[in-house]
């Protein structure tokens, strides 16, 4: 009771305090959903004029500038009403107080789409009746709206479009080519515009003739798709996509280069924005002419027009000429790519090589007497998208291990070259597409063979032979590195102390061992037990004596020993102690196998254990191990040849560790 009333006592305590500060909020019953609540504020961008909006929870602050009129109120919540819409005052310096309804569409979580009622005189719930209110079509977002909020934009494929202004006249209309719009050919890369000709770059925008936006939102309201798209340099630039059609054929759009998203089929001319007129056509061979007009055109085969008329010009082969490459026996099979961001499967055939979520390639056999180290890849697409090229260069460096270097992704048709393969390989494609002269090149990837694994020495120099204490930076966590090249030596042990982890070793197979340069030496793995890092690692020693843990495709990153700390899973410093400081973490321990009979008796099932290996630590520091004990390994005393069944020890430490288990 006494406890009770103190509970009580003290929740009436909080309750007038929550109140005295709060007044507005305790009292309102009513609050802006949950979404709209940001420390930005929201805005929409007229063009000539704007719209923000603070929002704090049951009270919206507005300044709106439209028609050269600027105005400033605030809506208060005043009732939630079903179907998420909201009754609020509409507040105006020396006006009377208005009623309206209001709805909150969200679109994508920085876009918000407002559906208003009019403003009354009387307070009324009939004012959020469907049929009294009207979609704004001036999405609001976020000011801190950032590129990474990217969605895959809802259709795929390749169109040639014709271009119009507002009053129909057609935008370049004495310009050949048509201007061509594809959208993620390959999944993520977005909306590229082909304006073909700097004249016919929309004004405002970078003079570049090929130009990329990234989806940050889709909606469909009635009849019409829309797209939001951000520009993907000049993030200030929000674009609204109209389609009308279904989204596997479309055949008109309008493109709104402001946020507005206009339903209307007769659109004011005020309004900035573009018709199109769309086809796709479907290029399903590199010998091909681009437009349709080549053969009425001949003249143009004498220039660098010849490109896009190939066909007609007779400046190509196709495929079928060419032939196709072979990957050897040795790289073929099916490999996975694990970096920080992502993990994706590559699949190596025969003739083609397939990378999850980036498309399927076929080899084609394109020579040349530099880069014969490196192989053509072409993608064919069935829905428009241009083919595509790209330089490949596989190297296997052990026998579960590959590293693998793809060029950037270069639009058919290819420039007039004497070897196509040279331009295709050239060190530039190997850069980023924006990355200045001096750039240096991508680093490879590594790729591990998930059909057999293979393991190899680590070769790990010297001193880190036989056990090396750690600390991992930025944690007050630490643990023992060990390794043997005699007995294990194709195997990492890592001893965690003072850790969140499993007080258990945790063991790593090694799958390739290289140098990088001078003394720095890296080691790509597989974990053996789960843990947090990820199964494939790579594990770079460096020269100052940092041990840096890295998914195994980003390896060649950390190569750069100024390569950015973001992409490392963890780093350790080896610690300077002697063998016998109390600080030593890999001191008394020994590395024992756990038995079957051991796991068999924590409680009589079957399940596999979670870890093979369990230290065995001696009360007393230099100790002597239980002649009973027969350890694997124990880094200072050479007790190798100690018999002993490794059962008491080790069945007394799992009862313990499961102990531990049951407790928390
Ligand atoms: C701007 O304000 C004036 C005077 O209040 C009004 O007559 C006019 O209609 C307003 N313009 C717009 C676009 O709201
Ligand atoms: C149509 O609009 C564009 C752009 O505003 C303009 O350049 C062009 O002269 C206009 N054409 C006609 C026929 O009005
Ligand atoms: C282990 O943790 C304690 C406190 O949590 C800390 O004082 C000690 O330095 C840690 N030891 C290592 C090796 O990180
Ligand atoms: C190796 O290290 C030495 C001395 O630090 C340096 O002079 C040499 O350039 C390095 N070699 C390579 C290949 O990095
Ligand atoms: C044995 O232990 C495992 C894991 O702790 C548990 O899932 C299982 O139910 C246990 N079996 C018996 C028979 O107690």
């Amino acid at each position: 009771m006494i406890i009770r009333g103190f509970q009580e006592q003290y929740f009436y305590l909080c309750f007038f305090i929550f109140l005295f500060l709060f007044p507005n909020e305790v009292l309102a019953t009513c609050r802006f959903p949950e979404f709209l609540q940001r420390d930005e504020p929201w805005a929409a961008d007229y063009g000539e004029g704007r719209f923000v909006a603070y929002v704090k929870n049951t009270y919206m602050q507005i300044n709106q500038l439209k028609g050269g009129n600027d105005s400033n109120y605030a809506r208060r919540c005043i009732e939630e009403t079903k179907g998420n819409k909201y009754l609020v005052t509409h507040e105006e310096k020396l006006q009377p107080t208005k009623y309206m309804c209001m709805e909150f569409l969200q679109r994508s979580k920085n876009i918000v789409q407002l559906k208003v009622s009019r403003p009354s005189d009387r307070r009324s719930i009939e004012l959020c009746d469907e049929s009294g209110m009207g979609l704004d079509h001036w999405p609001i977002v976020q000011m801190a709206q950032s590129p990474e909020e990217r969605i895959v934009c809802p259709f795929v494929g390749g169109y040639n479009i014709n271009m119009y202004f507002p009053n129909e006249t057609m935008v370049c209309r004495d310009t050949m080519l048509l201007l061509r719009m594809e959208s993620e050919c390959e999944s993520g890369e977005g909306i590229t515009f082909d304006f073909r000709d700097e004249k016919c770059i929309p004004a405002n925008l970078p003079r570049e003739v090929k130009q990329r936006a990234y989806c940050i939102a889709h909606w469909t309201e009635g009849i019409h798709t829309f797209i939001v798209l951000q520009h993907s340099k000049v993030h200030k630039h929000i674009w609204c996509l109209r389609i009308s059609d279904a989204l596997g054929d479309i055949r008109t759009a309008h493109l709104f280069l402001n946020l507005v998203c206009d339903p209307n089929e007769h659109l004011t001319d005020a309004l900035h924005y573009f018709h199109f007129r769309m086809s796709r056509v479907i290029y399903s061979t590199i010998c091909a002419d681009e437009l349709d007009g080549c053969s009425i055109i001949q003249q143009y085969c004498s220039t660098g027009f010849k490109r896009h008329c190939s066909k007609t010009c007779g400046a190509c082969e196709y495929e079928s000429e060419l032939g196709l490459c072979t990957f050897p026996e040795h790289l073929r099979g099916h490999w996975v790519e694990s970096s920080r961001k992502q993990s994706r499967d590559v699949t190596v055939k025969d003739y083609s090589l397939g990378v999850e979520r980036l498309g399927m390639f076929e080899c084609i056999e394109i020579e040349s007497e530099k880069y014969s180290d490196k192989r053509i890849l072409l993608e064919l697409f069935d829905n428009g998208c241009y083919p595509r090229y790209a330089c490949v260069d596989l190297e296997k460096i052990a026998p579960s291990v590959m590293i693998y270097r793809l060029g950037n992704r270069i639009d058919w048709p290819l420039p007039n070259n004497n070897n196509d393969k040279e331009y295709l390989c050239k060190r530039d494609k190997f850069k980023d597409p924006d990355a200045n002269f001096y750039a240096k090149e991508r680093p490879p990837k590594i790729l591990i063979n998930t059909d057999v694994y293979h393991p190899v020495k680590c070769g790990l120099p010297a001193k880190y032979h036989h056990g090396v204490s750690f600390i991992e930076e930025g944690k007050m966590c630490g643990g023992c590195l060990h390794y043997s090249p005699f007995s294990d030596s194709d195997k990492i042990y890592i001893q965690p102390v003072n850790c969140s982890v499993d007080p258990y070793p945790l063991e790593y197979n090694c799958l390739a061992s290289f140098d990088f340069g001078n003394k720095t030496h890296a080691v790509v793995t597989r974990t053996k037990t789960p843990s947090d890092y990820g199964q494939y690692l790579c594990w770079v020693f460096t020269i100052d004596n940092k041990i840096k843990v890295i998914k195994s495709a980003d390896c060649y990153v950390f190569e750069d020993e100024f390569a950015d700390p973001e992409g490392l899973e963890a780093q350790f410093s080896i610690m300077d102690v002697p063998d016998d400081s109390p600080n030593n973490l890999c001191r008394n321990l020994v590395f024992a196998p756990r038995t079957t009979s051991a796991r068999q008796a924590s409680n009589g099932t079957t399940a596999p254990p979670k870890v093979r290996y369990t230290i065995i630590e001696p009360k007393e520091p230099n100790a002597q191990i239980d002649t009973e004990a027969r350890p694997v390994y124990d880094n200072r005393n050479s007790v190798s040849n100690v018999q002993f069944s490794g059962l008491t020890l080790t069945f007394v430490l799992t009862c313990l560790n499961f102990i531990n288990i049951m407790v928390k």
